[in-house]
């Protein structure tokens, strides 16, 4: 492992990583004090060596973990063949990765971006044109409160979350927030004005919310009622994140008729850590995008279609698992529930798995960090944890054990009143 020049060495007189990074990159991030300099399956290392179990997976990026082999085999092979070409042009992997995205998806079409934001982006242009081609006027949006869909300012305005919004007003005009779960209310926003519906079947940034399988059927029913888009935000959702395909899919397993998305929208782990956002569209929504109307340099080059078609032959025979130990993980985490009067609550489908506390989380961030496990805290107070979909339940063990110990510094729990986990 490399000896640490991270920090910086004051006495050489030599700036390190950080303070190069401090000085000049965008303050924009708040890093947690952690040079990363590899990955192999589940963990990561640092830059002295220590081990820390990747419960957060570069945010649900890296799905497959770090240094898959299947992986590693495509990405060496093609990096010598093939990288990049434009859309000028086909090449091998563009097609194929369409074909089954939209076999598993049920639509038809789709458009390669580079990230979530942008693929987002393609979803709001595609439900302007698509209103415009009906009638004039026909460019409103409705989206959630606590919602969350990207940084870019139309993916920020459909973002329902007003810390990332309100230095960048004024944002796109048209566009309608509605509680989660309140009917009423959506009903009463959606209109012959609406262009679109957008909804993140689970809410990711928003706490680890599910939307109820009724609230989706309303928001569907409203949708095709005054002839609008349905868009579905599977951004972190998506790709078996929840043990499913896509999250939407949780929905249908036991109910007729399906509720279907005209759009949906992923990114995150379909290309393992190579950047890639793609929108999927059924015909209907995409007719209203022809030529020359949307695009992107870089989207949909070779080696990232090349590796997202890998990650999509990997993943069917890794959803048993995410499902089984994603039951296990929140299993665990409800004894922490159950013992300790701030930990509120356990939500989420499959390996995406939100904690809630009646505390900052973030301070615990920090304690399992220096304990060796890489988690997140999103909306204040939820624990976030997004491990990749090889974690083993041994690893999901000792974090919730570690969770345990940290938790037990704030509270005693009652003599007797709970087992341990
Ligand atoms: C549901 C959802 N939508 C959109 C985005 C934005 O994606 P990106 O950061 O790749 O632009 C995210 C990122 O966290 C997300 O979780």
């Amino acid at each position: 492992m490399a000896t640490s020049t991270a920090f910086g060495d004051p006495d050489a007189g030599q700036p390190g990583v950080v303070e190069l990074e401090q000085r000049h990159v965008l303050q924009n991030y708040a890093r947690y004090p952690l040079v990363i300099e590899q990955g192999r399956g589940a963990a990561v290392y640092d830059d002295k060596g220590k081990r820390y179990v990747d419960f957060i997976s570069g945010i649900g990026v890296n799905a497959l973990g770090h240094a898959h082999p299947r992986i590693l085999k495509v990405v060496r092979e093609q990096v010598g063949r093939l990288v990049h070409c434009s859309n000028l042009y086909y090449h091998r992997y563009q097609g194929p990765l369409a074909a089954r995205l939209a076999e598993l998806s049920g639509l038809e079409r789709v458009f390669f971006a580079n990230s979530g934001a942008e693929a987002m982006e393609g979803a709001i242009k595609m439900a302007r044109a698509f209103g415009a081609r009906q009638t004039a006027g026909k460019c409103e949006i409705v989206a959630l409160e606590n919602s969350f869909h990207g940084r870019t300012l139309g993916a920020l305005s459909i973002t329902g979350q007003s810390k990332y919004r309100t230095d960048f007003e004024p944002l796109l005009p048209g566009i309608r927030f509605v509680p989660v779960h309140d009917a009423g209310q959506l009903e009463a926003a959606v209109g012959d004005q609406t262009a679109a519906v957008v909804l993140e079947p689970i809410l990711g940034e928003g706490g680890i919310v599910a939307l109820s399988r009724e609230f989706a059927q309303a928001a569907a029913e409203l949708a095709r009622r005054h002839d609008a888009l349905l868009i579905f935000d599977e951004i972190q959702s998506g790709l078996g994140r929840t043990g499913a395909y896509f999250a939407f899919q949780l929905w249908n397993q036991e109910h007729r008729p399906p509720i279907l998305p005209d759009v949906l929208v992923l990114a995150k782990p379909l290309g393992c850590g190579f950047p890639i956002g793609a929108l999927l569209a059924n015909e209907r929504a995409a007719a209203a995008i022809g030529q020359g109307m949307h695009g992107s340099t870089f989207g949909g080059g070779a080696l990232v279609c090349r590796v997202a078609l890998e990650f999509l032959a990997v993943l069917p025979d890794l959803l048993p698992a995410i499902r089984e130990n994603g039951r296990f993980f929140r299993r665990r985490l409800q004894t922490l529930v159950d013992k300790y009067e701030f930990v509120r609550e356990v939500r989420g489908e499959g390996l995406m798995v939100g904690l809630e506390l009646s505390l900052p989380a973030k301070p615990f961030v920090t304690q399992a960090l220096e304990r060796g496990f890489l988690i997140n805290s999103t909306h204040d107070t939820v624990l976030r944890f997004l491990p990749p979909y090889v974690i083993e339940q041994k690893e999901i063990t000792r974090l919730t054990d570690a969770l345990d110990r940290m938790f037990g510094q704030i509270q005693t729990p009652p003599p007797g009143g709970a087992q341990q986990v």
